[in-house]
């Protein structure tokens, strides 16, 4: 694989690939790395390659001409077989360990390094292929971003890794962090915060149990993934292996539309009534990002009775349409005409089927705790940042990533009236961070609420 640098500060290239994998890749002629000066393409006796930017504005910008000589020379002369040239730039697409494998596959990168305020856009018109960045922040100059990308393709290449397998298990192979390694001595005697401290290897390491650390493994991965980057924990595939250890989170999620203890507008304790559209919409939410159960909680009997009978009208009208819709089919075939499709109407009454009723959230937790054999994972959730003050916060990708490696139940409370009486309920041990619009004023009813967080939590 061939590496052709375009910079105007070569002599930063060559010492950092003469060491390590990358110089023994070079050392035998399995990578190859020019660079290309723009300098060599000028005309003045200065050998200029910036000027003022037009607009004018702090700093310089490089020239356009000197650059795109460069990259023509860098890119040789056969047609048939163009590079493919990036430009390093903090506004290009983030470099990933996917996008490394892919670009690994090139037999040519050209790699083009701004100094100064960046290059002439045109550049980037004419002659770039793909703009790429390191990361979010500013360097001065390509350089360092150039080397990055030699080195993780040349990792790749073949003859390169002593193992050609080591590539498939690091930290981003498949989305995952890597677990953590450990070598000799067993027991490693050292001092913490000046305190001597022994720190022994996971004993598991040294079984010779194959499958065993496999699994052990593959578990750390997963959690260290889930703390450490709940943003790509949320996009991992968990395999059948992993399913079995731990049931998908969604389905061992229990929303709760609490009605007692709540505040009104004045801060007092109330509790508020049932309102029939909660009953039902909440229900295809549940069902929609499937949920394990909906609980209505209300300590007054006949709130309950209501809740139920609401459900059970669903239910009920759904189940004489499905069957209104079959004596139709029928009818019709037998007529000898097509029959309509049958209305989508199962899932709705399956979704009412998830009402559940209680008399308040300790007897939901109660339960819970009878059907799963531990104790729910109890999230509160509020419109005010200064609810459940004591409790954690989490952003839904970090509650998601957090309760996706512990095999407890979830039960999230949603408040109805002013929202939950957050004092009264000491059971809530992490609460969801409020959802923000654009305007200021949060607000929303407790069924767009509840719609908006189980969509990020688990929409796709
Ligand atoms: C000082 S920077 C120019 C920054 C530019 N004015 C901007 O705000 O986007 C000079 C050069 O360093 C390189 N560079 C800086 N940060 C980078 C990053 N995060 N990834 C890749 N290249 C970077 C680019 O080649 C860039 O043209």
């Amino acid at each position: 694989m061939k590496f052709s640098v375009v910079t105007i500060l070569p002599e930063l290239i060559e010492p950092a690939l003469t060491a390590g994998v990358v110089g023994r890749a070079r050392e035998a002629g399995v990578i190859t790395v020019e660079t290309v000066n723009p300098r060599d393409f000028t005309t003045d006796r200065h050998r200029t390659v910036d000027d003022n930017p037009y607009g004018g504005g702090p700093g310089m910008v490089m020239k356009a001409e000197p650059v795109l000589a460069a990259i023509a020379k860098a890119s040789g002369e056969d047609p048939g077989s163009p590079p493919h040239r990036i430009f390093l730039s903090p506004a290009g697409a983030p470099l990933t360990q996917a996008r490394v494998k892919q670009l690994a596959q090139l037999p040519h990168l050209v790699l083009v390094c701004g100094r100064y305020e960046g290059i002439d856009d045109r550049v980037i018109e004419l002659a770039i292929d793909e703009e790429i960045s390191i990361g979010d922040y500013v360097l001065s100059g390509g350089e360092l971003g150039a080397l990055v990308i030699i080195d993780a393709c040349a990792r790749y290449v073949p003859g390169v890794l002593g193992e050609a397998t080591s590539t498939d298990e690091e930290s981003h192979a498949a989305g995952l962090l890597e677990y953590p390694q450990y070598t000799r001595p067993p027991k490693l005697v050292a001092t913490r915060a000046g305190a001597p401290v022994e720190l022994e290897v996971p004993a598991i390491l040294s079984s010779g149990n194959h499958a065993s650390i496999a699994a052990w493994r593959r578990a750390q991965s997963l959690v260290r993934t889930a703390k450490r980057r709940p943003d790509l924990f949320a996009k991992v595939e968990l395999t059948a292996a992993d399913r079995k250890q731990m049931p998908p989170l969604h389905a061992r999620t229990h929303l709760a539309l609490v009605h007692h203890p709540c505040v009104d507008r004045t801060g007092k304790i109330v509790t508020t009534s049932l309102t029939n559209f909660d009953v039902h919409d909440l229900a295809r939410s549940t069902a929609t990002y499937g949920l394990a159960a909906y609980h209505i909680v209300t300590p007054i009997t006949s709130q309950r009775e209501k809740a139920e009978h609401i459900a059970g009208l669903w239910l009920e009208d759904e189940r004489a349409r499905i069957e209104a819709a079959r004596a139709e089919a029928t009818a019709r075939r037998e007529a000898g005409s097509r029959a309509p499709k049958a209305p989508n109407s199962a899932s709705r009454a399956s979704a009412l089927s998830l009402v559940r009723t209680a008399d308040s959230i300790e007897t939901v937790i109660a339960e819970l705790t009878a059907e799963y054999g531990r104790a729910p994972l109890v999230v509160g959730t509020s419109a005010k940042a200064e609810s459940f003050p004591s409790a954690p916060r989490r952003s839904p990708s970090e509650l998601f990533a957090e309760a996706s490696l512990d095999p407890s139940p979830v039960l999230i409370l949603l408040g109805t009236g002013w929202g939950l009486a957050d004092p009264l309920i000491p059971s809530v041990s992490r609460v969801l961070t409020p959802i923000e619009g654009v305007a200021g004023w949060n607000h929303l009813s407790v069924r767009s609420a509840g719609a908006i967080l189980l969509d990020r939590l688990f929409g796709r």
